[in-house]
């Protein structure tokens, strides 16, 4: 794993942009997106930047389970407002949240993700070291799946809500053995509550206790953390 400490997730979105970019000049055709707040900086310089994204393909992580597209919390909505309606895609993938089959569903994105495989992945890192919504004990051999939120996660995610009975407790998630078919992965993490858990994924034992921790095991990984981030992490 390469870890990179940046000044502020900025400048993390920055440096997560460039390596997107080189990625694209060596032919990268599809992208792995994640929602949340840590790739804003990303997005963000994406849409300011003068790349053109229209040949390149998307597959999100994760969608909430009983959430359309059009719901303003939906991650589909997230990604139209952030990134897609100022820089078009070819095509865009995000779970449906509201299918009814939700089991068909899975099968679905596996598919889309077999035919679209993914080039570099973004990831941000949970509290409790989730990455997608794959959470502690998730099978490090998962692929789509169905997830019950652990209450932490559903406590974090409270902050996008108005109140927190309407947080959805269920998500469509990639699995964590699709997270790692992806040829490069660029993890961002910022902030002190997210120490521990890089500090877990970057030098604890690889264990589906800590999801992220799976992570040691892929040939090209980039951490970027800003130093609060990485407030845990010892010399080596
Ligand atoms: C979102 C996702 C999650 C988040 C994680 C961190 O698509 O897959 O794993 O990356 O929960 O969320 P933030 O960035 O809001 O701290």
């Amino acid at each position: 794993m390469k870890i990179l400490v940046v000044d502020n997730a900025q400048a993390g979105g920055q440096k997560a942009f460039q390596m997107i970019e080189e990625a694209m000049e060596h032919g990268a055709k599809v992208l792995g997106l994640a929602t949340g707040s840590t790739p804003i900086a990303l997005y963000q310089a994406m849409t300011e930047s003068a790349v053109n994204f229209s040949e390149m393909t998307s597959v999100n992580l994760d969608e909430y389970v009983g959430l359309s597209g059009e719901d303003s919390q939906s991650y589909r909505h997230f990604m139209e407002e952030q990134l897609f309606s100022k820089k078009p895609f070819k095509e865009t993938f995000v779970p449906n949240g509201k299918a009814e089959n939700i089991k068909a569903e899975c099968t679905r994105y596996d598919e889309v993700i077999a035919a679209h495989p993914v080039d570099v992945q973004i990831l941000g890192i949970g509290r409790n070291g989730h990455i997608g919504f794959n959470e502690p004990d998730t099978s490090f051999a998962s692929k789509t799946h169905q997830v019950q939120l652990t209450d932490s996660t559903i406590e974090a995610n409270t902050r996008f809500f108005e109140k927190e009975e309407d947080v959805p407790t269920q998500a469509i998630s990639m699995g964590i053995a699709s997270i790692m078919a992806g040829k490069e992965i660029i993890l961002m993490a910022y902030g002190k509550d997210k120490a521990e858990a890089i500090r877990a994924t970057v030098q604890g034992p690889v264990t589906e206790d800590v999801p992220a921790s799976v992570l040691q095991n892929h040939p090209h990984v980039t951490v970027i953390l800003d130093a609060d981030a990485a407030s845990l992490l010892t010399q080596k």
